[in-house]
């Protein structure tokens, strides 16, 4: 890991790498892991930065009662929020990129070279919502609640939270979740399969996942991933093409190099 670590904490944010399980936690408790721009960046850049190459599963979560209040309230108030710069207005030309920026703190959670795993307790609140949603699997402890904010705050969701939404609960019930920015509890969580598990001991089950995410080949792993990613947007002809291609790959990349003639 880099010597120079500083960002990493005026962010709010901690990175512990533990063997191939690595672990990004929100860490402004006082505030409820409530989000800035300086925030999204670090993320961004634990991901680019930080992860170790032989990383499998990553687990985003927060410190104290909440998995994340979202974005810090303080940014829309005129003194804004100490230390961090002031937010591009709509109207300047570097508008999108700013939120693009923004959503590269989310963006890698996906990537397929490791499992990432959202350990939600007490609130996940828009943008915090957001996050959980950008992990592949979500445990909630059993007091945890989500909500999308955004719309009732005359905003959308603009961190990359309403493809995987949509994808979990069907087009109806995110237009019905959104539109009315009510709370869900864990319970519903459950049956509307927005948490694979809600638990009572949230840092137990997470770690006995995170243990089961290693029992596979690391190379069929990564590629399986990627297989069940592009599956919903293929035809099954294409998807059937693409297991073909990829079980292909595969097996070339682990045949042993061949022996080396004698001089
Ligand atoms: N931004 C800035 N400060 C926050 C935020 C936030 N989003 N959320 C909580 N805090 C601060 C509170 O102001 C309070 O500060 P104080 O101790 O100086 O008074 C401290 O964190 C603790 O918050 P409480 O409200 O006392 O904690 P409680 O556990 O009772 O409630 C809850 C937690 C439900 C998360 C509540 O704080 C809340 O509703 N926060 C705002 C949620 C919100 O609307 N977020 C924006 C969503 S939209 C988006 O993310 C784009």
């Amino acid at each position: 890991m880099p010597a120079d670590l500083t960002w990493l904490g005026d962010a709010g944010l901690k990175f512990d790498v533990d063997g191939a399980v690595a672990t990004v936690t929100l860490a402004r408790k006082e505030r409820r892991n409530a989000m800035t721009p300086r925030m999204w960046h670090g993320l961004a850049r634990i991901g680019s930065e930080l992860l170790p190459a032989g990383t499998r599963v990553v687990i985003v979560t927060g410190e104290g009662p909440s998995f994340c209040a979202g974005i810090d309230l303080r940014m829309f108030t005129a003194d804004g929020v100490p230390g961090e710069p002031p937010a591009l207005p709509p109207e300047h030309e570097g508008f999108e990129a700013q939120v693009k920026g923004y959503q590269a703190g989310f963006m890698w959670l996906r990537d397929p070279r490791f499992v990432s795993i959202a350990a939600v307790r007490g609130h996940a609140i828009g943008a915090g919502f957001q996050l959980a949603l950008a992990c592949d699997l979500r445990v909630l402890a059993d007091d945890a609640v989500l909500c999308m904010k955004e719309p009732a705050l005359g905003l959308v969701p603009d961190l990359t939270g309403t493809k995987p939404l949509v994808e979990i609960v069907g087009l109806p019930r995110a237009i019905e979740l959104c539109l009315t920015a009510r709370t869900i509890s864990a319970t519903e969580a459950r049956e509307l399969r927005l948490a694979e598990w809600v638990v009572k001991d949230l840092d137990t089950a997470v770690a006995k996942l995170a243990a089961g995410l290693q029992a596979t080949v690391p190379a069929a792993a990564r590629a399986t991933k990627q297989l069940l990613m592009q599956a919903r947007g293929n035809t099954l002809e294409e998807q059937a093409s693409a297991e073909r291609s990829a079980q292909k790959q595969l097996m070339l990349s682990s045949r042993p190099a061949p022996a080396e003639a004698p001089a």
